[in-house]
């Protein structure tokens, strides 16, 4: 049985047939693969586009989607070993996973890092703990990457220029008043790597660059598929040429957990917000950011709403992909 966890288990030519089917989910959006199925939706963090669109995509696959909120409508869990539960948590990941999994053909599972600790938080403890004592297939809904976001993003992306083998894709640090998670950027570091690009990381100094393990894995990538990995923390070289610009805000990992430490660096480098200057550098670059957003924080207006802007359509695609997702995993259980 196979999880979705994190699309660094899936080749590129698997995670292209997920993107096939997802094209024809989006052409054809009603299918009975759910039918009289259920999937349970694990929401330790808040959300917007990832609880509707995967509600509706269970809806429209024929299935019913069950939210549950650890901690608020659910009880809060305990995920550490051989510990004696005297705290806040009621139940154990062990058992939820498993009675989870008797009642339901998947288990989704949204779960931040806490932001303390890295070296804590880059374990992936509660995703991994559905994935080792779930029965059923697991999928990541944003933990330490996003995969279905990465899905979402290259569907756009094809839909838009077709192959994207050899451009240039620049992720781009930008600013946000405080520190943000790293997984969409590991993510669109891993996706744009394995589906052929020269990816350039623009971020204001060596604090933000991300966790070695994302970097190699996006080094291996480029390997294989003929593309390039580049840091750079020069804003005008990094943009010119760019035939991609995504854009993302990170707490830097060295001052993981000392972010009023962080605050005066992240506060120098404001300039990184994305602007239609630094766009007039590309080649005639598509822009994208997973959303949300803060408008004229980290984007300018005149940048998210021009017409290269594909960041409705990439979340568009958060539907058609996931369902894709669903639909191939249930495949290989039914
Ligand atoms: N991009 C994304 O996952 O959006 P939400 O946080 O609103 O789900």
């Amino acid at each position: 049985m196979r999880h979705f966890l994190t699309t660094g288990d899936w080749r590129r030519d698997e995670l292209q047939t997920i993107l096939a089917m997802a094209r024809d989910f989006k052409r054809q959006p009603m299918m009975d693969v759910l039918k009289g199925r259920s999937i349970a939706l694990l929401f330790f963090n808040p959300s917007l586009r990832t609880r509707t669109s995967f509600e509706i995509g269970a809806f429209e696959l024929g299935g019913h989607a069950v939210i549950l909120q650890p901690g608020r409508d659910a009880w809060p869990l305990a995920f550490d070993w051989g510990g004696i539960m005297d705290g806040e948590a009621e139940e154990h990941v062990r058992e939820a996973a498993e009675v989870l999994s008797r009642y339901c053909s998947l288990i989704c599972v949204r779960a931040f890092p806490k932001f303390q600790d890295w070296v804590e938080d880059r374990q992936d403890k509660i995703l991994n703990a559905f994935a080792q004592y779930a029965t059923v297939p697991v999928i990541n809904m944003e933990t330490i990457t996003h995969p279905c976001q990465e899905l979402a993003h290259i569907m756009a992306l094809q839909e838009k220029i077709g192959e994207t083998d050899g451009k240039k894709f620049v992720l781009t640090w930008t600013y946000h008043p405080k520190p943000l998670n790293t997984a969409v950027a590991n993510s669109a570091l891993l996706i744009a790597a394995k589906f052929g690009m020269d990816v350039t990381l623009l971020c204001p100094g060596k604090d933000y660059i991300l966790d070695d393990r994302y970097m190699r894995a996006a080094r291996q990538s480029a390997e294989e598929q003929g593309g390039s990995v580049t840091v750079s923390h020069d804003i005008e070289k990094a943009y010119g040429n760019a035939d991609i610009v995504y854009a993302k805000s990170w707490g830097a990992l060295p001052y993981f957990g000392r972010w009023e430490d962080e605050k005066p660096l992240r506060d120098q480098n404001r300039h990184f917000m994305v602007d239609e200057k630094k766009m007039a550098l590309t080649n005639k670059a598509l822009f994208s950011h997973c959303l949300p957003v803060r408008r004229n924080v980290k984007v300018t207006d005149a940048v998210l709403d021009s017409p290269g802007c594909i960041a409705i359509d990439e979340a568009e695609n958060r539907l058609h992909v996931q369902k894709a997702i669903m639909a191939r995993l249930l495949a290989e259980v039914s």
